[in-house]
């Protein structure tokens, strides 16, 4: 194998995918040695509207031509910036009427957590067993995963975990937090959806001790959960919304969206009290804002249907446990780590990708473009039918 990693870049695992990538266009990436891989993740998220979408590309085109980066966020106009905060706005609530763009979900992980500190003058953070928000250290300080904690310790000073989607646990909220951070639909935990009526409680605690409500929907936003934002589902509005993946189109962007009066607190005492070079750079806020416009003409039938045929499907398999889904966010649960290595290889051999949780080993993830068309779908679920067929053949020529 020709080792990708030793020609000089830093390694994130010892066994990494080596997808030798040519191009990618709607559902698939195509290889080097000209085969092509049916991409059932969008990148871990990133590529929901489908690889190459012409719409994105067209605006990415037209903003290269008009200009790169010209200056630190927060200092110029730049149509772009200003197109994607509008159209990103336009499918949120009131309350939710600042932009602030970021590089990445993490980074807008990070000024969620000191907007809130800034606001309430509050140090505590409540966060959720099972939550992932990212890998800087203010968003692995409110991660829950321990074995991914440790080695880095000491984190932020004054976070609590409580159980996700326990009424019972929310009286631990009180008065010495700044804010209270969950994902609206859990991720990596494998796909774990709360109960609405949970959703209400921990608003209504939040309000009753001056807790913010902080809402990760990097991954579960955009679409993915077959509504727009995957708090729609719910009848709460969280006071400050951070989104990433998806949001670019592509391209690598945050955002951590918030009042304007809530966000104006970052302006002053101190001044500049919170800035980015790259954040809001004008080109990805062009796909973004082409993003945007695709979802506005998403058709939620079609992905509820589709994503209702792969749960019936998948979970008709008796190498199956459990199936969780909203929208086409979904988990699939085998009886071991074991068996979701075997069809994560085995599906990816034949042309399909699947992927892994990171803290969720007997599970993998589900995640198609939303505009997976219905003979994709078809060839996935072969795909990962012959999997999981392949996987009960191995147990039973070894008893
Ligand atoms: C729910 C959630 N929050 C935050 C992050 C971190 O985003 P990024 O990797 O862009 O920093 C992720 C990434 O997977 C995520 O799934």
């Amino acid at each position: 194998m020709d080792d990708f990693l030793m020609r000089g870049l830093a390694q994130t695992t010892l066994y990494p995918l080596n997808l030798q990538v040519s191009h990618a266009r709607g559902s698939y990436i195509h290889l080097e040695d000209g085969s092509k891989i049916l991409d059932f993740i969008s990148g871990v998220g990133v590529s929901a509207f489908g690889h190459h979408h012409p719409e994105i590309i067209g605006a990415l085109h037209e903003q290269i031509d008009k200009h790169l980066h010209v200056m630190v966020y927060g200092e110029a106009q730049q149509h772009s910036q200003d197109l994607a905060a509008k159209r990103l706005l336009s499918f949120l609530p009131d309350n939710l009427n600042a932009v602030y763009f970021v590089n990445s979900g993490a980074e807008a992980i990070d000024g969620a957590l000191k907007l809130a500190r800034r606001i309430t003058g509050r140090k505590n953070f409540m966060a959720m067993e099972g939550g992932y928000h990212g890998n800087t250290f203010g968003a692995l300080s409110i991660s829950s995963n321990q074995s991914r904690r440790a080695p880095f310790e000491p984190l932020l000073e004054g976070v609590q975990f409580i159980p996700f989607n326990s009424e019972r646990d929310l009286s631990a909220i009180d008065e010495s937090f700044a804010a209270v951070i969950a994902e609206t639909v859990q991720g990596d935990a494998g796909v774990r959806i709360p109960q609405a009526s949970w959703m209400k409680k921990l608003q209504e605690r939040c309000h009753e001790v001056g807790a913010l409500l902080i809402l990760d929907e990097i991954q579960c936003g955009m679409g993915r959960t077959g509504k727009p934002f995957a708090f729609d589902h719910y009848d709460i509005i969280p006071d400050i919304l951070c989104l990433g993946k998806a949001l670019g189109g592509g391209m690598p962007l945050g955002a951590f969206v918030s009042s304007k009066s809530r966000m104006r607190s970052l302006a002053h005492e101190p001044d500049l009290g919170h800035i980015t070079t790259f954040g809001g750079h004008p080109v990805p806020c062009a796909s973004s804002a082409a993003a945007l416009n695709i979802m506005k003409h998403l058709d939620w039938d079609n992905i509820e249907r589709r994503g209702d045929r792969l749960e019936q499907v998948i979970g008709q398999n008796n190498a199956v446990i459990e199936v969780r889904r909203i929208g086409f966010f979904i988990a699939v649960e085998m009886e071991s780590a074991e068996a979701v290595h075997f069809c994560v290889e085995h599906a990816r051999k034949n042309g399909l990708l699947i992927f892994y949780f990171l803290s969720t080993p007997q599970a993998f993830r589900i995640a198609p473009p939303l505009n997976l068309n219905d003979i994709e779908l078809d060839h996935g679920l072969t795909l990962l039918n012959e999997a999981f067929d392949a996987w009960r053949r191995a147990q039973l020529s070894q008893q």
